[in-house]
């Protein structure tokens, strides 16, 4: 029956042995584990220990959608394939084993901490010292937006074919909105402004309105950059029973969509770059087998996307207020 969808779809037979070969998101070696920074971010595990993300660790296999996932993909342990661990769990090494020890962490958005974990904080370096130190040793700081946020969207945007056609897993988070989607139960925004470092207080903060601004608008262009580069990988446009419809499909629908919303944001808020940006968004065709065309259109992007973020710091985009109002936090965010 497996081998009848591979031959009519032209697919090459799907096997665990590709997927142990694909490089994990973090490095195993430099993984830490949330509970080593309980000791002084201890409201930030408490948030984190309320969301989605941590607790898909134990809920995962308990799932029958999983279990029907893994069978479609003929996976027997879906708690030990790198496949689902990429972007479910959290990996470390521990001696020669790579082990999981929670769903998605503190470092699958702010990085890997062996290297930076003892510099990040140091009280006896000034901090714009200590906060370049951390970033060579692979820290992502939260006002580096694009950065942090791109993880959300490496994980948010599924940009496996053979998970999606094959295995029946949804191709992305239907309403995926980076500000919405933090600003609800991810939230964990403690630390106060002391000197000569911060401390985590006891008020998990919203954001103020600049930064909502940006993050929304960060947020739509990186989903895009990031549907680009999924489309790009896609090879047929035909699904099977358990996709519904086909990952290249459902993605180029998706960037379609991203397209022309950026398009009426720029509309409330025209800014240079986000108009290069959708003019280099449009040079590439929304087909399969268009990879190299597709990426070059995403590395456009993102460049655009970068500069956006260097120029703008929210107060010359009060026209998103109205988009920014409609929106929901997605979960309740954690109040200690
Ligand atoms: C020994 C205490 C300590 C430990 C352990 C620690 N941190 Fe920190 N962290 C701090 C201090 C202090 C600051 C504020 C630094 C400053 O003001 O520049 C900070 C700042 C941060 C920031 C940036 C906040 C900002 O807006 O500048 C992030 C992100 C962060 N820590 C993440 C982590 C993660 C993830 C871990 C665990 C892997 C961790 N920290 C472990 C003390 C610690
Ligand atoms: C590229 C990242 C990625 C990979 C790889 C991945 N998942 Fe997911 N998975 C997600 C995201 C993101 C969600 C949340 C989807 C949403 O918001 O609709 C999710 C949701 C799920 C759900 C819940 C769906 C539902 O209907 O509620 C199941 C079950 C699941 N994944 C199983 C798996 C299994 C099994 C594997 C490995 C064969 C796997 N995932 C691999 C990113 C991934
Ligand atoms: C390492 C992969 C990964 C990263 C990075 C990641 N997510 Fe997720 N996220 C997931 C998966 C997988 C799920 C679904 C888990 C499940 O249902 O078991 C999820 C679920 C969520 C949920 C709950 C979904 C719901 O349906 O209510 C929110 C909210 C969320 N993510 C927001 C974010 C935001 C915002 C970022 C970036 C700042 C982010 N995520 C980064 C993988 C990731
Ligand atoms: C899903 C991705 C994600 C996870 C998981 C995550 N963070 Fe963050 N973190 C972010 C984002 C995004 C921001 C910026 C939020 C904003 O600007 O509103 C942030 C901000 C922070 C800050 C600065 C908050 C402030 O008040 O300025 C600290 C400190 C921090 N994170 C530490 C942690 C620790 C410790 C953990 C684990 C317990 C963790 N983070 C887990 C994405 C994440």
């Amino acid at each position: 029956m497996r081998t009848t969808i591979a031959c009519i779809l032209g697919l090459a037979a799907f096997s665990p042995a590709d997927v142990l070969a694909q490089k994990p998101r973090l490095d195993p070696a430099h993984v830490m584990g949330a509970q080593s920074c309980t000791e002084c971010h201890g409201k930030e595990v408490d948030a984190w220990r309320a969301t989605t993300h941590f607790k898909t660790f134990k809920d995962l296999e308990r799932r029958p959608e999983a279990n029907k996932i893994a069978d479609n993909l003929d996976l027997d342990d879906l708690s030990a394939n790198s496949l689902c661990i990429e972007c479910h769990f959290t990996v470390q090494k521990k001696g020669a084993r790579h082990v999981a020890i929670s769903g998605i962490s503190c470092e699958s958005c702010h990085g890997a901490a062996r290297d930076w974990i003892k510099e990040h904080n140091k009280e006896t370096v000034a901090r714009a010292a200590r906060k370049s130190v951390s970033e060579k040793a692979g820290m992502l700081y939260p006002q580096n937006i694009y950065a942090v946020a791109s993880n959300c969207f490496d994980c948010h945007v599924v940009d496996r074919e053979e998970l999606v056609n094959k295995g029946g897993h949804s191709a992305f988070s239907k309403d995926f909105d980076l500000l919405a989607w933090s600003q609800g139960e991810v939230r964990h925004s403690f630390m106060d402004s002391g000197s000569p470092v911060k401390k985590s207080g006891t008020v998990n903060r919203e954001a103020d309105a600049n930064r909502k601004r940006i993050l929304y608008m960060v947020g739509k262009l990186l989903n895009l950059e990031y549907e680009l580069r999924a489309v790009a990988k896609a090879t047929t446009a035909k699904g099977t029973a358990a996709a519904k419809q086909a990952y290249g499909v459902q993605h180029a629908i998706r960037a379609n969509a991203l397209i022309k919303e950026v398009e009426a944001l720029n509309q409330l808020v025209p800014t240079n770059e986000v108009t290069a940006l959708i003019a280099a968004a449009k040079s590439a065709a929304l087909k399969t087998k268009n990879e190299a065309q597709l990426n070059a259109a995403a590395d456009k992007v993102s460049i655009q996307a970068k500069k956006f973020v260097e120029a703008h710091d929210g107060s010359q985009l009060g026209g998103l207020d109205v988009k920014i109002s409609a929106l929901k936090p997605r979960g309740t965010a954690f109040t200690p």
